[in-house]
């Protein structure tokens, strides 16, 4: 990113030219760790009158500008530079900008106003929000799908699967995937993938909800891959009252935009929560196993389904641990449950155990595992038929 600052104080300009040198880069100004230099400064000793000249000759991305209210025609200055390069970003200092000449400057285009001296923080943060907003701006406007596993009773492997899917998808099937964990109370999705610590959990999301969109969904999230980004639970269960069914429509909602797949891992308790969440669900997946108590409950789930008016279309029933020797069969639970077996996932209790003991997922700890094999062939189904969908839709408008 190409920043050229432009002022008549050489006192600012060197202040400028600190605060950015200083920088650290784990710092949360760039984000993208693959930048090796994430800017270059211009610095210009001159006035608002050289801003047309700076602009045209250097490109700047982000043109910081110090102004003084007895410059005169500087309004239109300014609207002629926003006016001819639209995409420049222009931030402004001068000092105590009054609540009207703020609104005067706004409608030129500028985007904001910096009191001077710049303070670090004021200036950092101020670019920050302008590279992440050309960062939402360059990326494409997405409709993902959201998946929603549910376990039809405790320890079916239903967190297993959503985040082994998640992480499949991502890094087999090149989706860009959110997983949110829903299980408030008792959340342990992260622990499947990663060990490190969750900046942040979907309770402060919903503390903040109005300030919601991908850059701030992205920024709460722990980056597992450069594609995956868990949402984690509260880490204390009292913060799950935090979350209210209003919050959950706006949170699917950007998730929706911003990935190709948004997967929930619900946890067990049905709520006014869940309810809103299996409501948005494209796709949801009871997680069962092959026993009696597992059979019951199963059929228990279903029925709440079916009384929430969700067509048999949208469930996907899967055989977690299945094992073909076992007395009861698939038939056995099709003909019970009145619900087709969507896909059956074989029990492998050794690779399973160290995935979930290191939070590795199967896909990179053995990629040729009958278990992981199963995780993919979901994940190829599932990508499959988006891509066709894609590929028909833009035949439709061709
Ligand atoms: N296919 C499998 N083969 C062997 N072990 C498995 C398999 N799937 C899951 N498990 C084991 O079952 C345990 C419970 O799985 P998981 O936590 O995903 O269940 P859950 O349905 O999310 O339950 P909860 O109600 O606790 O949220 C896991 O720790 C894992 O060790
Ligand atoms: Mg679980």
């Amino acid at each position: 990113m190409i920043i050229a600052a432009v002022s008549r104080k050489q006192q600012i300009l060197e202040s400028i030219s600190q605060f950015l040198s200083e920088f650290d880069r784990s710092d949360q100004f760039s984000q993208d760790s693959n930048q090796e230099q994430p800017y270059t400064l211009i610095s210009i000793n001159g006035g608002m009158q050289q801003a047309v000249a700076v602009a045209e000759q250097e490109r700047p991305d982000l043109l910081l500008l110090e102004s003084s209210e007895d410059e005169t025609n500087d309004l239109q200055i300014l609207g002629n530079v926003t006016a001819r390069f639209p995409s420049l970003g222009v931030i402004m200092l001068c000092p105590n900008p009054s609540p009207e000449r703020l609104l005067e400057v706004m409608r030129v285009g500028v985007r904001e106003a910096l009191p001077t001296p710049p303070t670090r923080d004021s200036l950092l943060s101020a670019i920050n929000r302008f590279q992440q907003r050309i960062k939402q701006a360059s990326m494409p406007v997405r409709n993902g799908k959201v998946l929603a596993f549910i376990p039809c009773k405790g320890g079916s492997g239903a967190t297993f699967l959503a985040t082994n899917l998640a992480y499949t998808l991502a890094a087999q099937n090149n989706q860009r995937v959110a997983l949110i964990d829903f299980n408030l109370q008792l959340g342990d999705a992260s622990l499947f993938l990663s060990d490190s610590k969750s900046p942040a959990s979907i309770a402060d999301v919903a503390r903040q909800i109005h300030r919601l969109d991908g850059a701030f969904l992205a920024s709460s999230m722990i980056q597992i891959t450069p594609n995956l980004g868990i949402l984690a639970a509260p880490d204390e269960p009292e913060k799950a009252t935090e979350i209210k069914p209003e919050h959950v429509n706006p949170i699917l909602q950007v998730a929706i935009k911003n990935y190709d797949f948004v997967i929930l891992d619900i946890g067990r308790r049905m709520d006014s929560v869940s309810v809103q969440a299996l409501d948005k669900a494209d796709m949801i997946f009871p997680v069962m196993q092959q026993t009696l108590p597992f059979i019951r409950d199963a059929k228990r789930l279903i029925d709440v389904f079916r009384s929430l008016g969700y067509h048999k279309d949208k469930l996907r029933l899967v055989v977690n641990r299945y094992d073909k020797k076992s007395q009861i069969t698939l038939d056995d639970i099709q003909n019970t449950l009145k619900c087709e077996v969507f896909k059956s996932i074989p029990n492998n209790f050794s690779v399973v155990d160290e995935s979930v003991n290191h939070g590795v997922p199967v896909h990179k700890l053995a990629p040729r595992s009958p278990i992981a094999k199963a995780v993919e062939d979901i994940g190829n189904e599932l990508s499959q038929n988006t891509e066709q969908q894609q590929r028909w839709f833009r035949k439709l408008f061709s």
